[in-house]
């Protein structure tokens, strides 16, 4: 590392929910996926996280200091022989409750501390970086549909987020089922399913063939092949955890209803389809003008339910 100067820089970030699902490493080190994915980043969530010189390293996470140790090892990877660094990172919603706050956080954080410390690299390094902090934050550092791709080097160089390059107003609801923080955290439950789970080859095997039908729906902007496939990992992926020993259950009472709802619907002629992810939260995908009808139904089944248009890339919002 130079002896340039660190400066305190802000940057924003926002998750991205994943409509063809990553669950798997085929290296847990580099985080490297054993499945390729594709994701679409949301407008309403926020991290922002800043990062300034600091006499010892230090990490608030929401008002609270934490010792994260992934954000210390990001950050050496980042600049090795780097000066201390205050990180300071909030979300404007629930934290680790299955909503991609690593994604977002872990985005925001190598955006931020390139500016701080003055790298510069280009924004596929800062993928990769992210991606060893949290395998899905790779996708956010772009904006709108991004793929992840598995690549080929030991090294994990080329695997990181490709923007798509297809603009599409979709609509993503986001029906709150509980704010709690999951009881198995990601990279614990994909071991667990990578080492226990019968389906788990098979798994790791259709992965591909869902991101490329995932892309050739987003190409043809077919909302409904892409609302098939979107479900078909997710409930494939959802198999793979539930058959895990012990069983990896994510869903409440209430995300079974809420996913009757979205079939329900999709019966009475309302085109939308459900994800799920590593918690008990359910997203639903569907066009604009369906968006209001679908938010007014899942309504009474949920919490709360947040309605997300396609987010930008994780950004410097202030450097100093
Ligand atoms: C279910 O990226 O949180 O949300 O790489 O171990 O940090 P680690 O896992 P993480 O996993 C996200 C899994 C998922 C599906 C997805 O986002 O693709």
């Amino acid at each position: 590392m130079s002896t340039r100067e660190v400066v305190t820089a802000t940057a924003v970030a926002h998750p991205n929910i994943a409509l063809v699902k990553y669950w798997g490493k085929r290296d847990g080190p580099l985080n490297l996926p054993a499945v390729p994915s594709l994701s679409l980043t949301l407008d309403g969530y926020h991290t922002t996280t800043t990062v300034g010189p600091a006499d010892a390293d230090e990490v608030w996470l929401n008002g609270a200091r934490t010792d994260d140790a992934k954000v210390r090892r990001v950050l050496d990877l980042l600049a090795p022989g780097r000066p201390p660094l205050r990180v300071v990172t909030a979300n404007d919603f629930p934290t680790g409750a299955g909503l991609a706050s690593s994604a977002s956080g872990f985005a925001a954080l190598v955006v931020a501390a390139d500016a701080a410390l003055g790298t510069a690299l280009p924004r596929e390094a800062l993928s990769v970086l992210a991606r060893r902090g949290s395998g899905s934050a790779c996708r956010s550092l772009w904006g709108g549909l991004v793929e992840w791709r598995l690549g080929v080097r030991v090294d994990g160089a080329d695997s990181h987020g490709v923007p798509v390059g297809v603009d599409w107003d979709l609509r993503l609801l986001v029906a709150v089922v509980s704010d709690a923080k999951k009881a198995v955290g990601s990279t614990e439950g994909m071991e667990r399913s990578r080492a226990t789970s019968p389906l788990y080859a098979a798994w790791v095997a259709n992965g591909p063939r869902d991101v490329a039908d995932g892309l050739a729906a987003v190409r043809a902007r077919d909302l409904p092949a892409l609302g098939a496939v979107m479900e078909r990992s997710t409930f494939a992926m959802h198999g793979t955890m539930s058959s895990s020993t012990p069983p990896l259950l994510y869903w409440q009472p209430a995300t079974v209803a809420l996913l009757h709802e979205v079939f329900a619907l999709r019966a009475r002629g309302v085109p939308c389809w459900a994800t799920m992810d590593a918690g008990p939260q359910v997203k639903v995908l569907c066009a604009p003008e369906h968006a209001e009808g679908v938010e007014a139904a899942l309504r009474p089944l949920a919490l709360r339910v947040d309605v997300h248009r396609p987010g930008g890339g994780a950004h410097v919002s202030s450097p100093s």
